[in-house]
């Protein structure tokens, strides 16, 4: 298989789980407990059903449009994700690049293996910090100002993940960061000697942000999810969420918003944002998913506040979809992540293409000119 193969988002997912260790592939894949919500996140966009108009002259089309102040080509950005250089030893140097030039944004985990201060330097195209709240306060003041010297456009905070999810996969592949030659792994390591020899001779592993803040930033050597459980801090309320909004100042999301109570808090605390997301499906099993609550948070404050979907999106229909029922844009994690580690640069781009084709066909074949034409017209939901 090579990247001629991969036609959509399912042939990266193929082609990434060729090329990458077990554990790497599924620390991207999985989700929590028995992965329900995981698969509902997706699934959830088959219940509904996208209702074209003819004959509407659509040999123009934009597609372009505005979300967190930025514009962005398509209705389309990259999720926040950790760890690029486990997927691919170019990390985020290869996202960023992919992302620029397609024209979208760009977002950036506090637990990156690339800094704030590269990042700003490599590109100039939108970006979008994700900020934890660690139990050391001082981390959150200074990823902040970080961000405001290298020129970061906009700030989320993860609001979900508070402990980690129970990834079981990550248990049974023996998956640690940085990776190590354990005895289960080491077959996985040795199938695999492309990816092994670039990860391990290249820049050494390292959470880039965190760093110079926390010796167990710099190398975790235990399991994500224990980083996650000793170093976020499960205090975090809407305090020191408005205390990040007040800090930075400029578009500001919460990231992880599920109910219309919390969409309206968001509003409270002055956030230009909310991105519906249940992390992917890797936090809380058994919680619904971001497009089956999407028209209800729409409905209750859309006209306040931009709602963002995020999680789930697999097709250019999935992201018409949330676009006809209110969201300003979608966002997608995994999907870049399998492109990222079946090709570095290159597969970010392709996919960032196909996607972008799946799009502006639909856009084509629904008979609508911008995305300000997708509404609840051109949607309806099955019953049963
Ligand atoms: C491997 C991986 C790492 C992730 N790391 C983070 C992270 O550091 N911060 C964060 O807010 N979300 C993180 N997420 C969640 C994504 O931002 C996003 O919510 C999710 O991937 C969306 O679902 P999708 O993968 O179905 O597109 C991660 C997701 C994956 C798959």
């Amino acid at each position: 298989m090579n990247l001629k193969d991969c036609h959509n988002l399912e042939d990266f997912r193929k082609f990434a789980k060729k090329k990458l260790p077990s554990p790497i592939f599924n620390y991207i894949d999985g989700g929590s407990d028995d992965e329900v919500t995981l698969k509902r996140n997706t699934h959830s966009f088959n219940n509904c059903d996208l209702i074209p108009n003819v004959l509407s002259d659509v040999s123009n089309i934009d597609i372009s449009t505005t979300v967190l102040g930025q514009k962005i080509n398509f209705p389309l950005f990259l999720s926040p994700t950790a760890m690029h250089r486990l997927y691919h030893h170019h990390g985020e140097h290869a996202t960023a690049k992919a992302a620029e030039k397609m024209g979208t944004m760009f977002g950036i985990s506090t637990m990156a293996t690339t800094s704030i201060e590269e990042i700003g330097k490599l590109t100039n195209a939108p970006k979008l910090f994700q900020l934890y709240i660690h139990k050391d306060k001082g981390l959150t003041d200074n990823l902040i100002e970080r961000c405001r010297k290298a020129k970061f456009n906009s700030m989320c905070l993860t609001v979900d993940t508070v402990v980690a999810g129970n990834r079981e996969r990550d248990y049974r592949t023996g998956f640690t960061t940085p990776p190590k030659l354990t005895l289960s792994s080491l077959l996985s390591f040795a199938l695999h000697p492309s990816w092994t020899f670039n990860h391990f001779f290249n820049k050494k592993f390292e959470l880039s942000n965190l760093i110079h803040m926390t010796q167990k930033g710099s190398s975790i050597e235990r399991s994500v999810i224990d980083y996650i459980n000793e170093q976020f801090d499960p205090s975090m309320n809407w305090k020191d969420a408005e205390y990040c909004v007040k800090k930075w100042g400029g578009p500001f999301a919460l990231k992880g918003i599920m109910s219309v109570e919390d969409a309206k808090k968001a509003i409270d605390i002055g956030c230009t944002a909310i991105m519906i997301s249940n992390h992917g499906g890797r936090q809380l099993d058994g919680s619904r998913s971001p497009f089956d609550q999407l028209a209800e948070i729409v409905d209750a404050v859309g006209d306040k506040i931009e709602v963002i979907l995020d999680g789930g999106v697999r097709r250019g229909t999935h992201v018409l979809k949330a676009l006809a029922l209110g969201a300003k844009a979608c966002s997608f994690g995994k999907g870049y992540l399998f492109a990222l580690g079946a090709a570095g640069q290159q597969g970010v781009e392709l996919i960032l293409q196909k996607m972008k084709a799946e799009i502006n066909r639909d856009m084509i074949l629904m008979g609508c000119k911008s995305v300000k034409e997708l509404n609840r017209s051109k949607i309806k939901f099955r019953k049963n």
